[in-house]
């Protein structure tokens, strides 16, 4: 069915020295033409690794801006503008700075989803499968965390540290009720529930295993004896999970983002013939966002 696009991108990926890093949510038929496939920090370093000239990043927003600002020799294209992140868009970088300003001495540490202004008012960018390791990695006990509210108490419960948190979220990762989660998993017996950190707390008891979508992959590598996962994080990790592990079933607890469904094949071949979107970061904030990942890449 999507043949004759596929060949069309990989004919047109070779002749401009370009290459496509998707995350794991894509639609799966993405997959066939990406170089690399992973989570928001093994992305980060495949950009930031990558020859070649041109990147597609076949994700969000803040996902290709970060590719920018960690290899910004490299034409970084994004195939929709309407791809953006909702978690992103609950923190400004005026908010963050009122914020800072009643802590003036404490660290800031901003999840990867956020926009590069906001980067750049911090010190240092995590994500959600290194966190906590960031976090720890600083001297001073009282620390911004910012914008995701669950990620923040996730990692609150498991460091001595004292966390000021954003009141942000995700709303693909907040929908899943206790009751339901508890019903699905009386329907599969024996099977093991993993989780995003984007989850809120209330759900964690259920929970096998709590990891990013990286995490999950690796956690059922390492659980050959499990036929069964419920997936708790965004649909699209369950395509990624059954390409990788045919023999597994796997059940989604949560839903669309519709964020990461903009990018389909046929813009994914416009962008590449078009080059466009340029993502551009303005200079007042190249070099601080860029620190901030830079941080996160040596802290990690
Ligand atoms: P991961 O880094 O775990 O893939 O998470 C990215 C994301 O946007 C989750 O909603
Ligand atoms: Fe953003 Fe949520 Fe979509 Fe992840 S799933 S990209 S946090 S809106």
């Amino acid at each position: 069915m999507f043949s004759e696009i596929i060949s069309k991108i990989l004919h047109l990926k070779k002749q401009k020295n370009a290459i496509i890093l998707a995350h794991n949510y894509m639609r799966p038929e993405i997959f066939e033409v990406a170089d690399a496939v992973g989570d928001s920090f093994e992305l980060s370093k495949s950009a930031q690794e990558m020859k070649g000239d041109i990147i597609v990043f076949a994700g969000v927003h803040f996902m290709a801006e970060s590719a920018k600002l960690l290899n910004p020799s490299k034409k970084v294209l994004l195939p929709s503008l309407a791809a953006g992140c909702f978690m992103a868009d609950t923190i400004t970088a005026e908010g963050l700075l009122r914020l800072k300003k009643k802590y003036p001495n404490a660290p800031v540490v901003v999840y990867m989803n956020t926009s590069a202004e906001v980067k750049a008012l911090s010190t240092a960018t995590c994500t959600s499968s290194n966190a906590l390791k960031i976090v720890e990695s600083f001297a001073e006990d009282t620390i911004i965390f910012a914008p995701d509210k669950h990620l923040c108490e996730f990692v609150q419960d498991r460091t001595h540290k004292k966390l000021i948190p954003w009141a942000g979220f995700c709303h693909v990762h907040t929908q899943l009720s206790p009751a339901f989660l508890q019903k699905t998993k009386e329907k599969y017996p024996g099977a093991h529930v993993l989780l995003h950190p984007e989850s809120p707390k209330r759900l964690f008891p259920f929970a096998e295993h709590i990891c990013g979508t990286g995490g999950m992959s690796q956690y059922i590598q390492n659980h050959p004896e499990v036929d069964t996962f419920l997936i708790g994080t965004e649909e699209g990790m369950v395509g990624r999970l059954k390409r990788d592990f045919p023999e597994k079933t796997f059940v989604a607890l949560m839903g669309t983002c519709i964020n990461m469904k903009q990018i389909t094949l046929d813009n994914i071949f416009r962008s590449l013939s078009q080059e466009k979107y340029e993502i551009t970061i303005r200079d007042e904030i190249f070099v601080p966002a860029q620190k901030s990942l830079e941080e996160m890449m040596k802290r990690s």
